[in-house]
């Protein structure tokens, strides 16, 4: 596709985005399997270490495959967004490992001992623990509230001393939204430098590149890949000379780097990510109604509901309130292992964003090494199901939950 074709609809970029002609005129990138790249000549490998060349030199620190997964996600992003001068906004992605080394990358690049993070108490596990266990050791300091609170996060951040602002939203494993435009334009006002994690909603039902917002990571694991073939992440950054430069620097010598098997999987999963995140939404809203009304069922956490304390916050910045949701069972732990166990055609696993459905029972699962008191605080209770509504006939996904509810 030509780069100034103005195409109206997002699947048109989610399918030819990112993508370049390729030299032996492939339809589809290849993966480029190879560690290092050639020079016809010294005075070749001269320029391209100086940079006064364009052309691959070392696979980590880029490979033909990578670069098109991350432009594809960089189009993505920013699609129908516009800078300050009214022209096409454009971000740089860097593709990684996975979505902690991205955000590993974002964090290592930007902070310095003494500086702080303000983040919401509702965040992925591996965040929270990079956050709370890692970044201290290096002296940077979190501050962790309810960043619902508007009032207490401009409070925390006009005591000073924060340097970046760190939001999730929606949440793993909570579901639970913070307002992304007021928080980055309170952030803004201090010159806090804001990072966002886009990962459950995917660009196309959210783009924080649409307000005040710096850098955006994904787990590109699960919704962009979409079949849970392969681990990935990306960072992406407003400032192009930025990311070109320190960013870049930073994310080869960690070594962080995507390899171009999972990034050639990852840019086919992304082709479908509009059709799937449709079927998604659609029936995560039948399952979220169906079991709301069931006599098992304590609640029901989905932002498309409006009994959901974070719906309206959902509904300004979503396209449509996601795939995933989380439920209460009655009968707490046991209840929960039961239900865990009677599943037929759902399967039993972490992660998410696959076509297939996919549940987990974080309190016997994921987080049951984690004290009681402590998951509680975090709304991890024992009877807690995370449900990845997957893209089957949604009567079948109802069914099953029946039987396994009864
Ligand atoms: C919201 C969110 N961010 C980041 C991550 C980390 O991604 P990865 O497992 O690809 O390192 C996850 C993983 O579950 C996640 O759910």
């Amino acid at each position: 596709m030509d780069k100034d074709f103005p195409v109206a609809g997002f699947s048109s970029l989610a399918v030819h985005g990112g993508h370049r002609q390729d030299p032996m005129y492939a339809h589809q990138v290849p993966i480029y399997a190879s560690s290092t790249y050639v020079y016809d000549t010294a005075e070749q490998g001269m320029r391209r270490f100086s940079g006064k060349e364009e052309g691959y030199i070392y696979s980590r620190w880029g490979n033909p495959t990578t670069t098109e997964a991350a432009d594809k996600i960089a189009a993505l992003e920013t699609f129908g967004l516009k800078n300050r001068n009214g022209n096409a906004l454009e971000v740089k992605g860097i593709l990684h490992a996975s979505g902690m080394a991205a955000i590993s990358t974002l964090m290592l690049a930007t902070l310095k001992p003494g500086d702080k993070i303000l983040t919401h108490f509702s965040l992925y596990g591996g965040t929270d623990e990079l956050v709370q266990k890692i970044l201290p050791g290096l002296n940077i300091q979190a501050e962790i509230v309810d960043l619902r609170d508007l009032d207490k996060a401009e409070q925390i951040i006009e005591t000073g001393g924060i340097k970046m602002l760190y939001l999730e939203t929606p949440a793993n494993p909570t579901i639970q939204c913070v307002d992304i435009d007021e928080l980055s334009k309170i952030a803004k006002q201090h010159n806090i430098i804001v990072g966002c994690d886009n990962t459950f909603a995917t660009p196309y039902l959210q783009q924080p590149f649409r307000y005040a917002v710096d850098f955006v990571v994904h787990s590109t694991t699960k919704f962009l890949n979409g079949h849970g073939t392969a681990i990935g992440g990306i960072l992406l950054g407003r400032d192009i000379e930025l990311m070109k430069t320190h960013i870049t620097k930073v994310h080869r010598l960690l070594g962080g780097n995507a390899n171009p098997f999972d990034a050639f999987l990852l840019i086919q999963g992304i082709k479908t990510l509009e059709l799937r995140m449709e079927r998604h939404c659609h029936n995560a809203m039948e399952v979220a109604n169906y079991l709301e009304k069931h006599p098992a069922v304590a609640n029901v956490n989905y932002t498309g509901l409006v009994s959901h304390a974070d719906h309206w916050i959902a509904m300004k910045q979503m396209r449509h309130p996601g795939g995933m949701l989380s439920f209460e069972l009655k009968k707490g732990l046991q209840g929960g292992i039961d239900f865990m166990n009677k599943l037929k055609m759902c399967v039993r696993t972490v992660s998410l964003g696959t076509c297939d459905t996919l549940l987990s029972h974080p309190a016997s699962m994921s987080h049951a090494g984690v004290p009681k008191e402590q998951r509680n605080k975090y709304g991890i209770t024992d009877g807690l199901i995370r449900m990845n509504v997957g893209i089957e006939n949604v009567q079948d996904i109802i069914s099953d939950l029946e039987q396994a509810l009864k």
